[in-house]
């Protein structure tokens, strides 16, 4: 079982096995065992082996897969399937990142396809849901994230939602070094909290990791895990550099 905060870095196409061997080495070199926290690692799926065993000696760094398809097998040309990703020892399945979205056109009916093949496999699928800067100005934000999540959830019975993790991750937010203050993050993981109370309940709501994504680094980690809701970050370019991934995991 994870504990919370839930810290996972998201490497996105970057960090082959030759890089990731020696991220490692530095990154575990001043990184201690942590009680109170579970970290997570996001590596492509070439590399997620070579991550596996150089984390063999320690339960509390988890790793997870970026995609996998939303069929479990059959004739699809480059996909990953998640009886494979449950094969290797992956533990978490990111879902419906705003990248699968916006830049390989994953819809709404592909993630709830994708949630409920994860769960079936008794993975952990990591929703991500987050709304444009358009959908923002245009003050949907909470309509967005709110449809979003519905689409995931849709095929869930509420044992698998209980087991659910998700991602507020601002699209404006990704990648341009413009991160959603914390009042912002607390606003929208507020919203996403009453979605999953209202369709399991406050308690197994509040027991839900809501992490927050978006241009995350080691001068603001601290202070965005701290804000009311948000339960862990998901960080894509600051978790590319051991030291700076090192002090957010540290945060
Ligand atoms: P950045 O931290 O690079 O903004 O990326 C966030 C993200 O997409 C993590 O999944």
């Amino acid at each position: 079982m994870y504990l919370k905060p839930v810290i996972a870095a998201n490497w996105k196409l970057n960090h082959g096995p030759t890089d990731a061997r020696a991220f490692l080495q530095r990154f575990l070199a001043q990184s201690p065992k942590q009680n109170d926290r579970t970290v997570i690692f996001f590596p492509s799926a070439l590399t997620v082996t070579t991550v596996m065993d150089g984390l063999k000696d320690r339960p509390d760094l988890w790793v997870g897969v970026q995609n996998v398809h939303s069929e479990a097998q059959g004739a699809f040309t480059g996909e990953n399937s998640v009886l494979m990703a449950r094969d290797i020892g992956a533990r978490v399945v990111l879902v419906g990142h705003s990248e699968r979205r916006h830049v390989f056109g994953e819809t709404d009916a592909m993630t709830t396809r994708k949630m409920a093949l994860i769960s079936q496999a008794r993975l952990i699928p990591m929703l991500c849901v987050g709304e444009t800067l358009e959908e923002r100005e245009g003050g949907h934000t909470a309509a967005v994230v709110e449809r979003q999540l519905t689409a995931g959830l849709a095929e869930l019975d509420d044992a698998q939602v209980a087991a659910i993790m998700l991602a507020y991750e601002p699209v404006w937010a990704i990648g341009t070094g413009r991160t959603a203050t914390p009042e912002d993050a607390s606003e929208i993981h507020g919203v996403l909290r009453q979605a999953l109370a209202s369709r399991v309940g406050d308690k197994v709501a509040a027991g839900i990791p809501i992490l927050y994504g978006g241009s995350v680094n080691r001068g603001n980690a601290a202070q965005l895990l701290a804000a009311p809701d948000v339960d862990g970050l998901l960080v894509g370019g600051a978790s590319l550099d051991a030291d700076s991934w090192a002090s957010i995991v540290r945060a």
